[in-house]
């Protein structure tokens, strides 16, 4: 009889068994030597660990029953609500492939040590899943404006911005399983959902939305165990040097790949969100993906040959400008949006001017226009004013205008007889090297080329119930909203910026 708690995980690991008669062809090959043994990432039992998530789950639930019996929801400021219309789908898109992921992990590494950590992961997944299906549907059923959460999901394949969180979490569970873990475990989940799930909280709660907040934080207290089955996958990795090439380009690629998904969206929804803000994001980015997750993470790794991202300080300059951006194209798009967009005001003008110096010059002008044509009764969308769509980056999914408009990086390649845009060095080189895995890609825009923007937003049923009205709005406060007859009426074209 075991009479430790050490003992006893050990006694649950001798349940393994080694095969003698044949060979086992592995499901998924890789490129990496992992040894047998490894060292317990969480050393858990799996009756502790559903004692604990039971546990966290009651907290999380009871606090939606408490919301809703009080009423919370009449607290939340509109453009918050509206903004996760968008963001809470990118993120469960990313839970969900995030399942997948420990699937093919456990089905390929064979340390048992390993197997428990990402067997613990899965039902973590599974749980964050369901904490935010539990969550929109305590909104659609009691936010002023239910349109757009009643179609979140499907909507990611049907909107650009949703392409961006599709192409972005694929990666957890596509290619070489233990280059997913350095994605997922390693850069993912130690080094940008703090941002996600512990400083956006900070800034639901000044919007008012404290489920929002109780729902990321109780995720986060399990990404806590993800970044320790990262961290044990890694020094497992690294006791053999040939993996240590493998392990870097890993990295590089999905730092970067991240960088361009998760600091535009996150900080579109923290900043083009937020009514409030208790923090700029070039801050929240520099404590923790610079300091945390560089300076104390991978730099201690150093000397066993892991090297931090080069492209980190093009990343930190990017930073700066390129959610501000992604906040101009989402909002010049509205009419395809599943949410309603809010115009910044002069109290935003001064925020964004306080935190990034430079920001009225660039942007202010841009949001006047986007407002004086707010009115459906002037007949004329802020589209119009622009010189085109922009083109879509094969890799990231992101329009090829950042970090900035008047600086961007885009690039346009030739492949395979097709022209294809990518938006910076680093997504050319993550092209250039891994050709097969995004070249098949289809842009939005090359889908609806010759469309009438009328005939593409009914198509993607973007409308309201009574079949006439927009489920976008390009303002909260409209006396009237727009419909399909003030669209249809302006006769706007989709021109695929790389066929025009
Ligand atoms: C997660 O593993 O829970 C996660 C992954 C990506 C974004 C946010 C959370
Ligand atoms: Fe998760
Ligand atoms: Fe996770």
């Amino acid at each position: 009889m075991a009479s430790t708690m050490v003992q006893l995980h050990e006694k649950s690991k001798a349940y393994d068994w080694d095969f003698t008669f044949a060979a086992p062809k592995p499901r998924y090959e890789t490129k990496y030597k992992l040894p047998k043994k490894g060292k317990d990432p969480f050393r858990v039992l799996i009756r502790d660990y559903m004692k604990m998530e039971a546990e966290k789950d009651d907290r999380t639930h009871g606090f939606i029953d408490g919301a809703i019996r009080t009423r919370e929801f009449t607290h939340i400021q509109p453009r918050f609500m509206e903004a996760m219309k968008l963001l809470l789908p990118l993120l469960t898109n990313a839970e969900f492939q995030a399942v997948a992921a420990c699937g093919m992990i456990i089905s390929t590494v064979d340390s048992q040590e390993l197997r428990q950590g990402f067997t613990a992961q899965m039902l973590d997944e599974v749980r964050h899943t369901q904490l935010q299906m539990a969550l929109r549907n305590y909104y659609v059923k009691h936010w002023e404006d239910p349109a757009g959460w009643d179609r979140s999901q499907p909507s990611l394949y049907k909107h650009p911005a949703g392409l961006v969180s599709i192409g972005e979490f694929q990666h957890f569970n596509t290619g070489d399983p233990l280059d997913c873990i350095i994605d997922l475990n390693i850069v993912i989940e130690t080094a940008f959902t703090n941002i996600l799930l512990v400083a956006t909280p900070q800034a639901a709660v000044l919007n008012g939305d404290n489920a929002l907040a109780s729902t990321l934080l109780s995720i986060q207290s399990d990404e806590a165990r993800h970044m320790a089955n990262g961290y044990g996958s890694v020094m497992a990795l690294l006791a053999d040097e040939d993996n240590v090439p493998h392990l870097n380009q890993a990295l590089e690629r999905h730092f970067w790949h991240s960088h361009k998904a998760l600091d535009t969206a996150v900080g579109w929804g923290a900043e083009y969100g937020s009514k409030l803000r208790p923090w700029s994001y070039k801050t929240q980015w520099e404590e923790w993906v610079v300091d945390d997750f560089v300076g104390n993470y991978i730099d201690r790794l150093g000397e066993f040959g892991v090297r931090a991202p080069s492209r980190l300080a093009a990343a930190a300059d990017e930073v700066t400008w390129q959610h501000h951006t992604l906040g101009q194209v989402l909002s010049a798009v509205w009419p395809l949006n599943f949410w309603r967009s809010d115009a910044m005001v002069p109290a935003d003008f001064e925020w964004f001017e306080d935190h990034y110096p430079g920001w009225s010059a660039l942007y202010q002008g841009y949001w006047e226009g986007y407002r004086a044509l707010a009115d459906p009764a002037g007949g004329r969308l802020i589209l119009q004013e622009l010189p085109g769509l922009p083109p879509i980056c094969q890799v990231c999914q992101l329009p090829c205008t950042m970090p900035r408009l008047d600086i961007n990086s885009a690039r346009i390649l030739e492949h395979g007889g097709r022209r294809i845009a990518v938006c910076s060095e680093g997504c050319e080189w993550i092209f250039t090297t891994w050709p097969d895995a995004y070249r098949h890609r289809r842009s939005f825009w090359e889908r609806y080329h010759g469309w009438d923007l009328a005939d593409m937003i009914v198509d993607l049923g973007l409308l309201r119930p009574d079949g006439r009205t927009l489920i976008g709005q390009p303002l909260l406060d409209l006396e009237r909203m727009w419909t399909i007859d003030d669209i249809r009426a302006i006769g706007y074209e989709i021109k695929d910026p790389l066929q025009a």
